[in-house]
């Protein structure tokens, strides 16, 4: 039988989702400000889980009234376990399978020539002239609790300085100009890079990627260990490689069908403290770190914000508790840990209760 292939960019995913029932398309104008996010936090508040959708945005404004020409996802990634198989393009049951053979078959990313990524490139003062990050509709996803607009689907890609080997991580992303964003990730494996690079007196290269295909969004909210590169988890979640494609100011690479890339240098010789909101609405009073960050993106973005995880997050903490976005892959995956590592193959299954 010929092997499937897997989606080739989020475009072919959501039209999965909506010839599974799975996508709301939304036409009527919403504020990504106020209504947005709290309209989907509805559907985890007493339906049940079968009848979680996705939604799509396309008619997005923010509180001024300005109008957004790029629509808003939210829930694709794994709204429910049907969701979630979907992403994998396996059924709820072949979930856990497919962490334990991507994590033992791990492929590596090919590297291409160009993709549809670079279609549009925005330097320099044209992120200041309405090209910037301001051109994002990027939604409060805690209206009340968040102190501003966050991406929260925002797969950061970094290197070790030393070794090359690539990390994706998916941290939470402020908005702060059009030409600024902060992070929060010195607790993670990109913290590491940062400090090597600072060890090194060099700033630490970083490339934000927004609309990637479900393996790569999923490989990013892994803890793997230090040196497993997530493209290589990606490509074993995807089946087949990754193609990835060399970026334009900086030494990264990228995946070649993404919808947006941002691109930029942080410093290590300083960190801004400001407050930062975390996924479920609490605000840290932390260090966070910025950057400015060219923008690249295809020529028509579909798809770019990826909200998925606040929603979801949210249920995992404190409704389901065995949660969904992050926590299936991250559970499993410390179960297949505790299997093979540590000889406990009685263990059923793992819980976390939004300890991701
Ligand atoms: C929606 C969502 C947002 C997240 N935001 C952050 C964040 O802002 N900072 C952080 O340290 N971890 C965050 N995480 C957790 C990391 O994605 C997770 O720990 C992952 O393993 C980090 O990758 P790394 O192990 O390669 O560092 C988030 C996870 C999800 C699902």
């Amino acid at each position: 039988m010929q092997k499937e292939n897997y989606y080739k960019d989020v475009r072919e995913h959501l039209k999965a989702l909506e010839e599974r029932g799975k996508l709301v398309r939304v036409k009527q104008r919403i504020n990504k400000d106020t209504e947005l996010m709290p309209l989907v936090r509805w559907q985890f508040r007493g339906l049940e889980e079968s009848q979680r959708k996705a939604f799509f945005f396309q008619n997005v404004i923010d509180v001024k009234g300005k109008s957004y020409s790029i629509p808003v996802t939210v829930g694709t990634l794994a709204a429910s376990t049907e969701i979630y198989s979907i992403g994998l393009k396996c059924t709820p049951e072949e979930i856990h399978e497919r962490w334990t053979r991507a994590q033992s078959h791990p492929i590596s990313p090919v590297q291409v020539e160009r993709g549809p990524v670079q279609e549009v490139i925005w330097k320099g003062d044209d992120l200041l002239n309405g090209h910037g990050l301001d051109m994002l509709p990027v939604p409060i996803s805690t209206p009340g609790f968040d102190n501003g607009p966050y991406l929260t689907s925002a797969n950061w890609v970094t290197k070790d300085p030393d070794t090359g080997i690539f990390n994706i991580g998916n941290y939470r992303s402020q908005i702060k100009a059009p030409n600024r964003n902060g992070g929060l990730f010195l607790g993670q494996h990109m913290g590491e890079h940062w400090r090597r690079c600072k060890a090194r007196g060099i700033p630490l290269e970083a490339a934000i990627v927004i609309g990637v295909v479900p393996a790569v969004a999923y490989a990013a909210t892994s803890k793997l260990p230090y040196d497993f590169d997530e493209y290589r988890l990606a490509g074993g979640l995807a089946g087949e490689p990754i193609e990835v494609v060399r970026c334009q100011t900086v030494d990264l690479h990228v995946p070649a069908t993404a919808e947006i890339v941002i691109e930029g240098k942080i410093s290590t010789e300083w960190i801004e403290p400001r407050r930062f909101s975390l996924h479920y609405g609490d605000i840290l009073f932390g260090s966070d770190v910025e950057a400015n960050r060219p923008v690249d993106h295809r020529r028509i973005p579909d798809v770019d914000i990826f909200i998925d995880g606040n929603a979801n997050l949210r249920v995992a903490a404190d409704v389901t508790r065995a949660g969904v976005q992050g926590a299936p892959n991250v559970c499993r995956s410390r179960l297949s840990h505790l299997d093979h590592a540590k000889g406990l193959t009685a263990a059923a299954d793992l819980v976390m209760n939004g300890d991701i």
